[in-house]
């Protein structure tokens, strides 16, 4: 049996993620989403005002960073910034590190477990000023420690980046994993590269009996369903924690940190009002994110971002500076994240308004609504999006970017499972195949 760290070390050096091409061009532009840049003007809302670009400063701490984030934020950070980048997986800190060769800015790199590095962390008093953990928590057997681990170390003022999975959305993926282990299809147990190909088989022959998995398959999309690493991270990891959203929650809240913002990337939650803003708001934003995942409303991952409270007595982090001119510049020449427009009230926006709003955010400038075409959706949408700001807009329109874009919000129509067992089925495999049918079926009867 071999110990739990060193099942996901082995499993991420087979599989680094995403397993993208060494030498293609990686899509980084998104990647401004994961910057202290970002995260550094959302938290400035709540400061109200005037230092909107100052943005902690310091190094940023990418935990669990696989193979693709380390050459994205080093794209994004201030070139006198380090980007400290752990993973238990040395190959996919390999790739990293190749990936990371030619660009400007200092890299660092460490193949160790996160808990180990942040008490190393604390032990040295190094402290970050952003933190970027995306896909790790729920692969660990207890996050806490990291958690909390994280918040030590983060300095005052700083922010956090996290996503984890929405767990009661991945029931139907849940019971398909306990169907794999039953079965003993692992990566471990078998050639790994064969166990990925039979598992696709499966899903695949699964998918044209049940309706409900076909659908579900579906949306996962040729990105996952295409790619090896990915299919093997849904449905063959050794560990995947099954959290409910309220856990998490808890979890970051009691570490001290306070919550900035979710970022609905699919516009799931529209009937509520701005989610970036849920800092700003009274809501019970774990209530409201429950209700809507049990019913499928949501099924998105939680992304969401957090800050740690300034020390009593002071309104933002002591070392904070304007960011460079030089900076802002390059940040400019970079373009703006490709999410921004890709929505259908952003999409014909004219590049010299998409540019304009772009412009605008890096130096926290007022924007008028010919900007967004005066359109009360198109600004909704881009200040969920994270594109106009509060402290961009007057009294009035700042009232519409916070209001709810809908009254409410349908679950989606998601067929019904058919049972793949059959009466007569006797196999060695038919215990775990009724197992699984008993799975599918709660799963497709949202609560
Ligand atoms: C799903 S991948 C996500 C990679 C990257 N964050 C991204 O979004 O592309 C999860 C990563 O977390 C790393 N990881 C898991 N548990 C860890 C731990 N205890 N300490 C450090 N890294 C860990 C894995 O090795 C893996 O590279």
């Amino acid at each position: 049996m071999i110990d739990k760290n060193e099942a996901v070390a082995k499993f991420y050096n087979r599989f680094p993620y995403p397993n993208y091409p060494l030498l293609a061009r990686p899509r980084w532009q998104d990647g401004f989403l994961t910057s202290s840049f970002f995260s550094g003007r959302l938290a400035a809302q709540a400061r109200n005002g005037k230092s909107q670009q100052n943005a902690p400063r310091g190094d940023v701490l990418v935990a669990g960073c696989g193979e693709i984030l380390p050459y994205i934020i080093r794209k994004w950070e201030p070139l006198d910034a380090t980007v400290v980048n752990i993973d238990l997986s040395g190959r996919s800190l390999r790739r990293a590190r190749f990936r990371t060769m030619l660009t400007r800015g200092k890299s660092e790199f460490h193949e160790t477990d996160i808990v180990s590095f942040l008490d190393r962390c604390g032990a040295e008093t190094r402290t970050f000023a952003h933190i970027e953990t995306f896909g790790m928590l729920h692969h660990m057997s207890d996050p806490a420690p990291a958690v909390e681990g994280m918040a030590r170390q983060l300095a005052p003022g700083g922010t956090l980046r996290v996503m984890v999975y929405n767990s009661p959305a991945r029931d139907w993926i849940h019971a398909l994993q306990d169907y794999f282990e039953e079965i003993g299809l692992s990566i471990h147990n078998n050639d790994p590269l064969k166990a990925v190909k039979k598992c696709r088989e499966i899903l695949d022959r699964f998918a044209v009996r049940s309706p409900l998995l076909g659908n579900r398959m579906r949306a996962l999309g040729s990105s996952t369903m295409g790619n090896p690493a990915r299919v093997a991270d849904t449905f063959l990891h050794p560990r995947e924690l099954r959290w409910p959203i309220s856990r998490w929650f808890e979890l970051f809240s009691s570490a001290g940190l306070r919550l900035t913002g979710i970022y609905d990337r699919y516009g799931e939650l529209d009937d509520l009002p701005n989610p970036l803003l849920a800092g700003g708001s009274k809501l019970d934003w774990d209530y409201e994110l429950t209700i809507r995942a049990a019913d499928r409303r949501l099924e998105g991952n939680l992304e969401l971002i957090w800050t740690k409270p300034p020390k009593p007595g002071t309104h933002a982090l002591v070392s904070t500076v304007t960011r460079s001119a030089e900076h802002l510049t390059r940040l400019k020449f970079m373009g703006p994240p490709h999410i921004w427009f890709d929505f259908e009230e952003t999409r014909d926006l004219s590049t010299a308004r998409k540019m304009q709003i772009w412009h605008a955010f890096i130096d926290a400038r007022k924007l008028v609504p010919s900007a967004w075409g005066k359109n009360h959706r198109t600004l909704q949408r881009l200040a969920r999006l994270g594109a106009i700001l509060p402290d961009q807009l007057d009294p009035e329109n700042a009232k519409i970017a916070a209001a709810p874009r809908e009254d409410q919000m349908s679950p989606p129509d998601i067929p019904h499972h058919v049972p793949l067992a059959q009466t007569d089925d006797h196999g060695p495999h038919a215990v775990a195949v009724r197992k699984l049918d008993a799975g599918l079926v709660s799963s497709s009867s949202c609560s």
